[in-house]
């Protein structure tokens, strides 16, 4: 079933039975939050909440709902892009770079529907007046204090936009963009827009800056589930988020044209925020902001928007996240990245098996990385592929393990590299891009990198020593216990693990 709106999500996910309408009133300063906070510790991350009616910072009942954590568990992000797997995804991918060109006509003719599939979605412009312009707020009526953007920490410089689209075009390509960029409200008509300077609506900023031309900007909040997860994927600048969105939910995303702005907004959406950026401004600070290092963020210099209307639907659900200490919501979305990324991440790099970015890592910080090496030294080539491959290059950390290891247990992964590992020779530093949000590295968003090579080391690679097994139980023994084990009358924790592991490194 394809996921049109924001609302048939929500219901969606209550169908599963991962909803929580929250009748009480609860403050959107800090409250939400802390409670959100709570579920998204819980295992697996907790169910969605629908805060029914949030009280706002100055005590008035806000007229909209708030939802948050709509994509905080596997089932519901799979629920969201219309999987049971999020390997599905990458599967898809993976056909059609796989393509194999066939012999003779007929055979080239049967590839046609295949590679049709990326460009068989393109976004749809709607004509006629668009859901998300039910309502329309333009000069004095515009007051984005009637919305209940959250507060999420205590030391926060305000209230912040968690979960919104950030849609700008590239005024040299024409190419549109949509990021997921936490916006601070300002005032009643006034935001402040965090895109990290490493991020594609920092670039198209940057380069109309230097024209000196205004910049227009459509923040959309809470759409098709597939164009929300979009705007946090790292996709190159030259694809267009929306027909990424389209080729996820295998239908295109309606678009309407902005009420102020010469940008194209989801139909759909629950609102949308319009607005421009004056570049003979200066800039406004932004932050502190409780970020999802589980520090603040320090405060610093970035646009502001001027807001020209806000739009909605007449009944719209507000759309936040919270982030913070992990694991959060913000792990759902990035795993979903993780799992679709990985056949793209081959493609410049064949011996990549898997990867995983677990959760205490906050992406940027720890990868691990298995490979199917089959020459010295490619540890260190897989490194330096992963360093200059798009926002990878931001990656603190990265550990490259043999093929056998799952990575996806960061237990095993560790386990493993701690072994294989004489320090010395096996880490080795470098020097690049580091993450906006690294508050330790010597210069702002520039330093050091540690590439850790934990796989099995060759003779050719200098290693002279004999290098052990792997214990494993041998297969008869393990029969006969199976055998025996109903007769034992012990009782394990599904889960626990057999000693030796599965790992055959
Ligand atoms: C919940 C959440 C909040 C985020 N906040 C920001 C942010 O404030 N600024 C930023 O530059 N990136 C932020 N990101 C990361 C970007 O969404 C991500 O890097 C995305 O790929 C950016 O899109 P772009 O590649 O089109 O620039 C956030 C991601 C998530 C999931």
């Amino acid at each position: 079933m394809t996921l049109d709106t924001l609302q048939e999500y929500i219901a969606a996910i209550d169908r599963i039975g991962e909803l929580v309408r929250i009748s009480e009133p609860v403050r959107t300063r800090l409250e939400i939050a802390e409670i959100a906070d709570r579920c998204m510790k819980s295992p697996g991350g907790g169910p969605a909440l629908l805060f029914e009616h949030p009280v706002l910072e100055d005590g008035r009942r806000s007229e909209f709902p708030v939802a948050i954590n709509l994509f905080g568990s596997m089932r519901r992000m799979c629920l969201a892009l219309g999987v049971d797997n999020l390997d599905d995804i990458g599967g898809r991918i993976s056909e059609l770079l796989n393509l194999k060109v066939p012999d003779g006509l007929l055979g080239k003719l049967s590839m046609l529907p295949k590679l049709a599939e990326v460009a068989k979605f393109p976004p749809r412009t709607r004509s006629g007046r668009p859901a998300c312009q039910e309502v329309v707020w333009q000069g004095g009526d515009i007051d984005l204090d009637r919305i209940p953007f959250l507060t999420t920490w205590p030391q926060d410089g305000g209230r912040y936009i968690t979960l919104p689209m950030v849609i700008t075009m590239d005024p040299e390509r024409g190419i549109r963009n949509v990021g997921m960029y936490r916006v601070q409200v300002l005032g009643r008509d006034s935001l402040a827009m965090h895109w990290q300077r490493h991020k594609v609506g920092a670039h198209h900023w940057r380069a109309l800056a230097e024209q000196g031309r205004k910049m227009e900007v459509a923040i959309a909040i809470g759409a098709d589930p597939a164009s929300v997860y979009s705007g946090s994927a790292p996709l190159p600048p030259t694809i267009d988020e929306f027909i990424f969105a389209g080729f996820l939910r295998k239908a295109p995303v309606e678009l309407a044209r902005a009420v102020t702005v010469d940008l194209e907004v989801p139909a759909e959406a629950e609102m949308v925020i319009e607005g421009f950026i004056d570049p003979t401004e200066p800039l406004v600070m932004e932050g502190p902001f409780g970020d999802h290092t589980g520090f603040y963020s320090l405060a610093d210099l970035y646009p502001r928007v001027q807001v020209t209307a806000v739009t909605m639907k007449k009944k719209p659900v507000y759309a936040a996240t919270l982030v913070g200490r992990p694991p959060m919501e913000d792990y759902y979305l990035g795993h979903a990245t993780e799992r679709i990324f990985l056949p793209l991440l081959k493609l410049t790099t064949p011996e990549v098996v898997d990867y995983h970015m677990p959760a205490c890592g906050i992406f940027h910080n720890l990868v691990f990385v298995a490979i199917d090496k089959q020459y010295p030294g490619q540890a260190y080539k897989v490194m330096n592929a992963l360093w200059g491959a798009g926002l990878m290059s931001l990656a603190k950390v990265l550990v490259i393990v043999d093929k056998e290891v799952n990575v996806r247990d960061p237990d095993e992964a560790w386990w493993i590299a701690l072994n294989n590992i004489d320090p010395e020779r096996d880490v080795r530093f470098t020097k690049g891009p580091v993450d906006v949000l690294d508050h330790s590295s010597q210069f702002f968003t520039f330093g050091s990198k540690m590439g850790i090579d934990g796989t099995r080391k060759w003779k050719d690679e200098g290693f002279t020593r004999e290098w052990p097994e792997l214990i494993t139980m041998d297969d008869a023994t393990r029969q006969r216990v199976d055998e025996l084990w109903p007769r034992l009358g012990i009782r394990l924790e599904p889960g626990a693990r057999a000693a030796g592991g599965r790992a055959k490194a």
